[in-house]
């Protein structure tokens, strides 16, 4: 089967690096990596990236410039071959820069060309959709519609950890692109000065585990005719084998506020590594952190806000002095303030663009 996986702008080629990581080969596309694999490869990539947003199963791919070319292209393809008899399958969808932009059009027009193509094959006139979830998706882009079904379920940032959110928590995909992408590499200290919800610090914990992001959650697949139970079972079973909470190292973080170091630790704990990350509230122009030349990987406050912004441009400047409070430590900040380096005092030695959201963001390593 051909499979996409989807990644926010900036971390295809991160995406692909771990799909080679499960033996996968993947071309980086816009957006995202495509991949061939079998339904087991599916399943252990849903559970093992950490970085990706969604795996999404290609069903077909075509011109279409008119709803008379989609109705007949959709209404070709074989979604027996997927969808059983009870299959429930929304539609959802996406139109860019292409003759056919009405979302909702495309969208009933897709979900009719199923169902008259599902009717005749199952020879019946009804379907109850009381079974597996099976989201299906039409995106149209640059007038080329791809037909998916989404093997995911929730997005795969969803760990399965989570209580509530707190202010401007990173994702978990993009905080473990920015853990990999660091040069702690698993052999420097880790710490986050302003750690707030612990999403930074529980990625690194994992990566250093060797912990399957996926591990307590289920993914949409699990109920679908091609993948056995079986298999699916033995997998989890793996990864739960290859979890060595003993091998994290030194991981530790600070912040300001103390709520959000409540949620903190309560997210440490229910990740499944409590007492395995310190945290203490901290303001960062005052810390000293207990370990010896650290990594420091930050999320700061971008300061969007005009008001916030001059008080976001210090705290900046502390971070520089907290680089050169800690001998032989590195810094590596996300932001989406463009004068950073300029109030940082340095240039960075190495900068990535990344999306944070909708926010387009630097990632920058000095
Ligand atoms: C964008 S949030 C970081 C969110 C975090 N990455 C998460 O996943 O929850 C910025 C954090 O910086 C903290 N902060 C702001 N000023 C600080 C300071 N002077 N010292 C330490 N932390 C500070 C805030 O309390 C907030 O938790």
């Amino acid at each position: 089967m051909e499979f996409f996986a989807t990644a926010a702008f900036g971390l295809e080629g991160i995406v692909k690096q771990e799909l080679n990581r499960l033996h996968i080969d993947g071309k980086c596309e816009m957006g995202g990596v495509r991949f061939s694999g079998t339904a087991e490869q599916c399943f252990e990539s849903n559970l093992w990236l950490r970085t990706a947003d969604r795996v999404l199963l290609i069903v077909g791919e075509e011109k279409v410039l008119s709803f008379e070319d989609l109705f007949q292209f959709v209404s070709s393809l074989p979604w027996e071959r997927y969808l059983p008899k009870d299959a429930h399958f929304p539609v959802v969808g996406k139109c860019v820069k292409s003759q056919l932009m009405s979302v909702r059009d495309c969208q009933a027009i897709t979900k009719k060309a199923i169902v008259e193509r599902l009717k005749k094959k199952y020879k019946t006139s009804w379907f109850e959709e009381n079974g597996a979830d099976y989201k299906i998706e039409i995106a149209i882009h640059s007038d080329m519609a791809r037909l998916t079904i989404d093997t995911s379920g929730n997005a795969l940032n969803k760990r399965g950890y989570r209580t509530w959110n707190g202010e401007a928590p990173i994702r978990e995909t993009l905080a473990a692109a920015l853990i990999l992408t660091s040069p702690s590499r698993g052999k420097m200290p880790v710490w986050d000065p302003c750690c707030g919800t612990g999403t930074l610090l529980i990625e690194a914990a994992y990566i250093q585990a060797n912990r399957a992001p996926g591990l307590t959650r289920s993914f949409a697949c699990e109920g679908w005719k091609d993948f056995s139970p079986k298999t699916i079972k033995d997998i989890r079973n793996q990864a739960e084998a290859a979890f060595h909470p003993s091998a994290i190292g030194e991981i530790g973080g600070s912040d300001i506020d103390p709520q959000a170091l409540t949620l903190c630790k309560r997210h440490i704990k229910q990740a499944g590594i409590g007492g395995k990350i310190t945290v203490f509230e901290k303001d960062l122009r005052d810390l000293e952190a207990p370990y010896a030349a650290p990594c420091f990987i930050v999320n700061p406050p971008y300061g969007e806000r005009l008001s916030d912004r001059k008080q976001c441009e210090k705290l900046y400047k502390g971070l520089r002095l907290l680089k050169e409070r800690h001998v032989g430590s590195r810094m590596c900040v996300i932001t989406a303030h463009n004068g950073f380096e300029r109030c940082f005092g340095q240039r960075a030695t190495q900068k990535r663009r990344l999306y944070n959201g909708r926010l387009e963001c630097e990632y920058c390593i000095f």
